[in-house]
């Protein structure tokens, strides 16, 4: 992956289902993979593997037994090796299918890690006789051929000739921008001074002196008005742990009601479970939820973060949206937030996977599917603003959905440890979702239900690109300066005109010119009929 980090499948008992998920692109490369493996009791394996190519690739080779037993020393390491026979060129899925049983029970636990590789032909057959390889050499080869002592003066004579050729251009090229930029340094005197006499708006001069300001090459930033990036500090940082905790004690339930199950999501500190809550009064009874907490490293500011960003759509009721219902604050135990169970997940991961599954399977989720999401989430934000919530961070990421593909805006706790990415400091220490924030949150660190709006053309454009990221070229420190310049993403392939049109409209510079959350919903909701021209 490029990164210096560890990935754990199984850890405490626990199956990262999140880890097994990633279907890991092997360099081509690489040829060897190295687990670490140990267990603290007896725990009995099976391993086997899958290829689906191969002609491209070899079985893979392990340097353990197929079956056995888990080591108990710490720092065990196996090796597989994945190599390409060479003769086509081919990605190959590889499946490693690990069975794993406990004490001899007839239960097994099976995990799968998906790798996948792209192997290459190898040119060596090409060389057909040598005597074949030797002439084609001296025709084509100039570096290996010798050529005669005349063609070597030619070619000198040549290239000297060129080289005269290009200093000469290249002195009439200097010399003529000399000329130029004193033709524009008149002229910007000339209307400065007459800007004076005929009061004309300044922005005129301001323009006029561009050419001869001395950072020339960045124009942009340096007329654009504004110096730097210039945010306040998020009050978030004001609120201590104890108070955090104080706000959240009326829906606080005791630790016995939650029972951990899979990791779904792990970042550096924050982690989110699939867990069990146990009803208050018949035990027998059980709800899914999800649960958000962090790891024991985790600092007191992050804990306070996440506690305090649970509570932003705390105490609503909407079908579209996804507050916390309980936290468990005990002390001792890092804090726990629970919130209802969606059985498909976050809605980014879940496009994503999409994405993987187009390829083999168009018919995968269809575009009226992706739109009628949209109307969803549209539907949650109309509510938020009739509420005079501002979510600030709504994003793809901030989604979740069911398989009945209901989808319900949740808050921002946690997301910028789960996809670092999509957060960035510019300066100061605040992490921000550069890329989904309108102009004037980023400039003047203004929200409103506008800039929500802002956001959701993005999440649309998500959306219709199965969980791209938006402006993935364009540096977050040049965001502002891009976006004021009017330059915006561009229309995904596939997308109808109509639809790109609601995402551009939501992307106004002027706040009051953007779309309202229930335009928003009765237009897309129209458009999901034969696409028609709804703005
Ligand atoms: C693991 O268990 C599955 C399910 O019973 C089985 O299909 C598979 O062959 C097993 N794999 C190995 C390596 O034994
Ligand atoms: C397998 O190979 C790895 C790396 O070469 C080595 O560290 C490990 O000890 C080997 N394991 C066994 C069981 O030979
Ligand atoms: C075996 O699996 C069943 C259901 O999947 C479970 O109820 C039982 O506790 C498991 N037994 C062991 C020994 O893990
Ligand atoms: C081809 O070239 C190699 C050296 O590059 C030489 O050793 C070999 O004898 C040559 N073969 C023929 C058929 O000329």
């Amino acid at each position: 992956l490029g990164l210096d980090a560890e990935l754990y499948y199984v850890r405490n008992d626990l199956i990262s289902h999140y880890a097994l998920s990633f279907n890991l692109l092997v360099p081509s490369e690489t040829n060897f993979l190295h687990f670490t493996w140990h267990a603290k009791s007896k725990v009995e394996y099976k391993l086997g593997f899958q290829v689906d190519n191969f002609v491209a690739m070899d079985m893979p080779q392990v340097n353990i037994s197929v079956q056995g037993e888990v080591p108990r020393t710490l720092s065990a390491v196996f090796r597989v090796e994945l190599s390409c026979t060479g003769k086509v060129d081919s990605e190959v899925m590889i499946l490693m299918q690990l069975n794993l049983t406990v004490n001899s029970s007839k239960n097994f636990t099976v995990l799968n890690f998906k790798r996948r590789k792209m192997c290459y032909k190898k040119f060596e057959e090409v060389k057909t006789s040598a005597l074949d390889k030797n002439t084609s050499r001296t025709i084509y080869d100039p570096v290996h051929a010798t050529p005669t002592t005349s063609t070597r003066v030619f070619y000198i004579s040549v290239g000297v000739c060129c080289a005269v050729i290009f200093l000469v251009a290249i002195i009439l090229a200097v010399l003529h921008l000399h000329s130029m930029k004193r033709i524009e340094l008149d002229d910007s005197i000339s209307a400065s001074s007459s800007s004076q006499g005929l009061s004309q708006p300044s922005t005129q001069t301001t323009q006029y002196l561009r050419a001869d300001t001395p950072n020339n090459a960045t124009p942009i930033t340096s007329s654009s008005g504004y110096p730097t990036l210039r945010i306040e500090k998020n009050d978030l940082r004001s609120v201590t742990l104890l108070e955090a905790k104080a706000k959240v004690k009326d829906i606080a339930i005791s630790r016995e009601r939650i029972t951990l199950k899979d990791v779904l999501q792990e970042g550096t500190f924050g982690r989110i479970f699939h867990g069990i809550l146990l009803d208050e009064k018949d035990p027998n009874k059980e709800k899914q939820t999800f649960v958000k907490t962090v790891k024991d490293q985790a600092s007191e500011i992050q804990v306070t973060m996440m506690l305090t960003e649970s509570c932003k759509l705390r105490g609503l009721h909407h079908r579209n949206l996804l507050p916390i219902t309980h936290v468990c604050i005990e002390e001792g135990e890092k804090p726990m937030v629970i919130l209802p169970y969606m059985n498909w997940g976050n809605l980014k991961l879940f496009l994503r996977q999409c994405k993987l599954v187009e390829a083999n399977n168009p018919q995968a989720i269809s575009q009226q599917d992706l739109v009628h999401m949209a109307i969803q989430i549209a539907c949650g934000m109309s509510y938020l603003a009739r509420r005079e919530v501002i979510h600030k961070d709504l994003a793809a990421r901030n989604c979740v959905i069911d398989d009945t593909l209901q989808v319900k805006i949740t808050d921002n706790a946690l997301s910028r440890d789960l996809f670092p990415m999509d957060y960035h400091c510019l300066g100061d220490n605040e992490n921000r979702p550069v890329r989904w924030m309108a102009l004037e949150s980023l400039v003047n660190n203004e929200f409103s239900s506008a800039s929500d709006v802002w956001a959701f053309g993005v999440t649309l454009w998500e959306l219709m690109t199965l969980g791209q990221t938006p402006y993935v070229d364009i540096d977050p420190f040049e965001m502002a300066a891009y976006l004021k310049d009017g330059y915006r993403i561009a229309q995904p392939i596939n997308c109808p005109d109509e639809l790109f049109a609601v995402m551009a409209c939501c992307w106004a510079l002027d706040p009051e010119e953007r779309p309202k959350f229930q335009q928003l919903v009765q237009c897309l909701t129209e458009s999901m009929q034969p696409w028609s021209l709804c703005l």
